[in-house]
């Protein structure tokens, strides 16, 4: 996603559903100190404005992002701390920079981890570079009823071609169809070898504005199918099932 789309109102909600989160969780954030790893922090804003702010004072964020437009971006608006920094790094490489393993207290991430592809093996990596003892608290889209429009929209020849990778844009659950969101990934992480502290789906709507819901079209299009879409999606109403926990090992 552009970072001006995002920016220009594709991220209201989720800085509402980050908010949400933070304050629910703020004696665990408030507990965190040393290094702390925000995954997909995207433009910096929520980990400037609402992560650093949280946690212990002597605590310092590297945001991390596999987009180097993002980081860029952060790096330019919202590093404006001696305890803040950005890197690109993709949460499911195959191969983590060795330097990186092991080198941190805290790992965060809100709103991305849905994107993997492999969410098994960005688990895993959460896993290694934590160190013993290390906390995670993630949040992340199960399923979400307006991602069908763009399985919906793959099935009509016309706008076919604009639509082959669709499933990438479908979050990872609701990709493999999964019925049990919650106890598929304690499974999944429990196996990694993480101790659950809590795991819990939260059924969440959002009505969007034609500003934030331009934010959140994440392919090319011409202009009519565009309104097509849109049409869609406003018919669809958006319940979103969001997964959070936080881990311990
Ligand atoms: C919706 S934004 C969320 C930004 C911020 N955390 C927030 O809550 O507003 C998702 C971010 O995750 C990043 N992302 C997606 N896949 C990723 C991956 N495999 N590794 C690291 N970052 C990833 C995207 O580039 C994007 O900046």
């Amino acid at each position: 996603m552009e970072v001006e789309n995002y920016m220009g109102g594709g991220s209201d909600m989720q800085h509402r559903d980050a908010l949400d989160v933070v304050q629910e969780f703020s004696y665990e954030l408030s507990k965190m100190s040393g290094k702390c790893l925000d995954i997909g922090s995207g433009p910096g804003d929520i980990t400037k404005d609402m992560l650093l702010p949280m946690l212990g004072e002597n605590a310092e964020i590297v945001g991390a992002d596999v987009s180097q437009a993002m980081v860029n971006y952060a790096r330019k608006n919202y590093c404006d701390s001696k305890r803040l920094s950005y890197m690109v790094l993709n949460i499911e490489t195959s191969e983590l920079p060795a330097d990186q393993i092991g080198k941190y207290d805290n790992a965060l991430s809100f709103y991305c981890l849905h994107w993997c592809n492999d969410l098994r093996r960005a688990f895993e990596n959460i896993y290694k570079l934590l160190r013993p003892n290390g906390k995670a608290l993630t949040m992340f889209i199960g399923r979400h009823g307006g991602f069908n429009a763009y399985t919906e929209l793959q099935q009509v020849p016309k706008y076919r071609s604009y639509l082959q990778d669709a499933h990438l844009y479908v979050p990872y659950f609701q990709r493999r169809l999964c019925t049990d969101i919650r106890g598929s990934l304690r499974e999944m992480l429990a196996d990694i070898g993480f101790e659950i502290l809590h795991c819990s789906t939260r059924e969440k709507s959002y009505k969007y504005s034609q500003q934030s819901l331009k934010g959140e079209i994440l392919f090319e299009c011409p202009g009519k199918l565009y309104y097509i879409y849109i049409y869609i999606y406003i018919y669809i109403y958006i319940y979103i099932y969001i997964t959070l926990l936080s881990i311990e090992y």
